[in-house]
């Protein structure tokens, strides 16, 4: 049985800390989680990574009081209500958009770190298979979100991706059910329209976040036991430097407490990342719109080039240069090959990639070949354009077959 002080008031520390263990909360989640000294300011993504959600959060709540699902009103209910009529809706909308794109920039920062360092080993795979869990998520969200203006590029982005789903439709068919309406299935219609819009809707502004802040309380959890990787890969007795940090010792300690004392530098480099942002969104939100997206969607008229977001392109490239069906698994192979990283990377060492050897070389080219593929992505399908999109892709492909045998290799020498 519980100890309870009858004297203690009402929702003082003390009457709390008997219901709630308060203080242990604290300790668990903060003073008492312990981070190493040997980082540098790319560990303060995962923080700007949680607060840039936060305020797509707080934007998209104020965009859906005047927002509209339909596809008769939801392209005026953005271009003209929230941008000319609401009072700063113009403000909430750019501070939406340019955080959409500025996440996938921090979020190919935070993911390339952690290849860099090899935080995906020694006990830290379940943190790299939930953070690829919240890539996959974020980019169903994107999309979803970029349905909703019901703009030219909205319409058919989403006629585009919905195709490549017939590929499906024969394997259903032939392995475990018969579906061949599968893309009709998907869309609810023939074409995109209102069904399609609904669920879109639906996933954006509900299902989708939810879930994703889910995985963010998962990603979380599963760094506590692993504790954050360091700049060098050092193994660090967690316990022996927590307890020599406690005693005051704190220069020979090789660690720090999240809070006060990682927190407040990861403070400061948020407040340089806030000064960039707003200055995109004050200045230069036109990047994070497509310019095609301001005609509304007509189902009659194909815009000369169809292409994704620049955060989707590298992935869009692998796609297009083969038939739809080597395409979709290629592009499948990407997806996965990512997932797999952990177990791909058959080398013990965890160090950063440039004391890697081989694994140097593979990480650099896997960096340029992302930049091309991305590149490419974005240029017409036309000529030699064509030709380096399919060198790039598959370049891509050949990196991950090898990476298990680079790796292999690294471990014996
Ligand atoms: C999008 C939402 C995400 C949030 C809010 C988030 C948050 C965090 C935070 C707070 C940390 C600890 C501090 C740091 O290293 O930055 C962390 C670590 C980590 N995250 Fe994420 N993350 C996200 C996405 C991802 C993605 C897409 C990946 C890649 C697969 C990923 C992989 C990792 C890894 C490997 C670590 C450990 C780093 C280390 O041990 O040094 N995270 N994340």
């Amino acid at each position: 049985m519980a100890h309870f002080d009858e004297k203690a008031k009402p929702f003082s520390h003390k009457w709390l800390n008997e219901r709630m263990a308060v203080d242990t909360v604290k300790k668990v989640l903060s003073t008492e989680y312990w981070i190493p000294k040997d980082i540098n300011f790319l560990w303060a993504m995962g923080m700007i990574l949680a607060a840039t959600f936060g305020l797509l959060i707080i934007s998209g709540i104020f965009l859906l009081m005047y927002y509209q699902p339909s596809v008769d009103s939801a392209f005026d209910s953005v271009n003209y209500t929230i941008m000319n009529e609401v009072g700063y809706g113009w403000l909430w909308r750019h501070i939406h958009g340019v955080a959409a794109s500025v996440v996938f920039l921090v979020i190919y920062i935070h993911m390339f770190t952690g290849i860099y360092y090899g935080s995906y080993k020694r006990g830290r795979e379940m943190i790299w298979l939930s953070g690829m869990l919240l890539f996959v998520l974020f980019s169903a969200e994107a999309f979803s979100g970029y349905m909703l203006p019901w703009g030219q590029m909205s319409y058919w982005a989403g006629m585009v991706i919905t195709n490549l789903f017939e590929g499906f439709s024969p394997t259903i068919a032939g392995g475990v059910a018969n579906f061949p309406g599968f893309v009709e299935w998907l869309r609810g219609d023939y074409v995109p329209g209102q069904a399609f819009l609904t669920r879109f809707f639906m996933l954006h502004v509900f299902l989708l976040p939810l879930v994703i802040i889910a995985v963010i309380v998962l990603h979380f959890a599963t760094l506590r036991i692993p504790h954050v990787n360091n700049q060098h890969g050092k193994e660090i007795d967690f316990d022996e430097a927590a307890k020599l940090y406690k005693e005051g010792k704190k220069k020979e300690s090789k660690v720090i407490p999240f809070n006060p004392v990682f927190l407040s530098k990861d403070v400061f480099v948020m407040g340089v990342y806030f000064i960039l942002f707003f200055y995109l969104v004050f200045f230069h939100f036109e990047f994070a719109m497509d310019p095609v997206n301001f005609d509304p969607a007509d189902g009659l008229k194909t815009p000369a080039h169809i292409y994704p977001e620049w955060y989707f392109l590298w992935s869009y490239e692998i796609l297009r240069p083969f038939n739809k069906d080597l395409g979709l698994i290629a592009f499948g192979f990407a997806q996965v090959a990512f997932f797999l990283l952990p177990f791909l990377d058959k080398s013990p060492v965890v160090a950063p990639a440039n004391k890697r050897g081989l694994f140097k070389v593979w990480f650099w080219v896997m960096i340029v070949d992302m930049i091309v593929l991305t590149v490419m992505g974005k240029l017409p399908p036309e000529g030699i354009w064509t030709v380096i999109g399919l060198v790039a892709a598959l370049v891509f492909i050949a990196l991950f077959v090898a990476l298990p045998f680079i790796t292999k290799f690294e471990k014996k020498a």
